[in-house]
């Protein structure tokens, strides 16, 4: 575990917790300064030492942490940490921006990591959920392009089959080689397309808790990791320029989304998805039924 000024948990009874993963990365960050106004924050994030001067910078804006614990979101010590924090009666608000992009990995590691790791997220956390508590998954809008094929969809069933990988690969591959992109960027749709299904999917099971799950699916956004996708040779389109909004995402923007959602504002929505992309889908169909 890292990060200082851990609140003492019987003072704060009353304050909801918000689990925050991929805290370290742009996302997490805005997201935990917005919720950490009305939250007891517990972060967690791949990289321990970036994860651990947050923490540190949080505690010393006296923001209230209640830990901050670093490794990998598809790891059950991690998992393990994590939900012995979050044990009591305390609402729980769940924010995940952990993930991987096309760059960042190769294509089973992607699925790993983004689907997986997802799912055994929500695994850990549905057993401590109670009333009022919510969670929001980031996506991605790159799901928006293309569904996936309904064989690979039927494997989605059992991610933990041991020949999954195997499976799903030369589906994927097969099914959308009319797109020219690498196999990292189709894993990544497919596992976004996922974290979008999976919200949808979990709802029921979060009602029956009181809660909600909804999922946010990101236009491009002013993050280090869209800065590393632009710079690639196959980077990603410059949505930003396309969308109505005609300026670029900032990942305050994804953290006053998240926030709106997790909120009683919010009471009547979940297992839907958000887009907060500058309007970059709702124009890019409207160009491709005008063409
Ligand atoms: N930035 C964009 O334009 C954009 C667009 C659409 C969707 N998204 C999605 O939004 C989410 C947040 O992205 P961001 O832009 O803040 O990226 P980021 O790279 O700034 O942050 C992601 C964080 O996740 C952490 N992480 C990666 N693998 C992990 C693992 N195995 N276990 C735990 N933590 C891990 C990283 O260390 C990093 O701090 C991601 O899921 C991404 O796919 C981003």
């Amino acid at each position: 575990m890292v990060g200082l000024g851990e609140v003492n948990v019987s003072e704060s009874k009353s304050r909801p917790v918000a689990l925050i993963t991929g805290a370290a990365g742009g996302m997490g960050r805005a997201c935990a300064r917005l919720l950490g106004v009305s939250h007891d924050l517990l972060l967690t994030d791949a990289v321990g030492d970036a994860l651990k001067t947050f923490a540190d910078e949080l505690s010393y804006e006296g923001y209230r942490l209640q830990g901050a614990h670093a490794g990998d979101i598809a790891s059950s010590k991690l998992l393990d940490a994590l939900t012995g924090e979050l044990g009591g009666s305390r609402r729980i608000t769940l924010i995940h921006t952990a993930g991987l992009s096309p760059s960042q990995a190769d294509w089973r590691k992607i699925l790993e990591v983004n689907l997986l790791g997802t799912v055994r997220l929500l695994d850990a956390v549905e057993p401590l959920l109670t009333p009022g508590s919510s969670g929001v998954l980031i996506a991605s809008i790159a799901s928006y392009f293309r569904d996936p094929p309904p064989d690979a969809i039927k494997l989605l069933r059992d991610p933990f089959a041991a020949d999954f990988f195997e499976k799903i690969e030369p589906i994927i591959q097969r099914d959308w080689k009319a797109v020219s992109l690498s196999d990292s960027h189709l894993s990544y749709a497919f596992t976004k397309f996922q974290v979008v299904r999976l919200a949808e999917a979990r709802a029921t099971r979060w009602g029956q808790s009181g809660a909600r799950i909804n999922s946010i699916s990101p236009g491009v956004i002013f993050t280090p990791m869209s800065r590393l996708e632009m710079a690639q040779p196959k980077g990603t389109i410059a949505m930003s320029e396309l969308a109505p909004s005609g300026r670029p995402g900032l990942a305050m923007d994804i953290a006053l989304a998240a926030r709106y959602l997790a909120s009683e504002d919010a009471s009547f929505i979940t297992g839907t998805d958000l887009r907060v992309d500058g309007g970059a889908i709702a124009s890019l169909r409207q160009k491709a039924k005008n063409a």
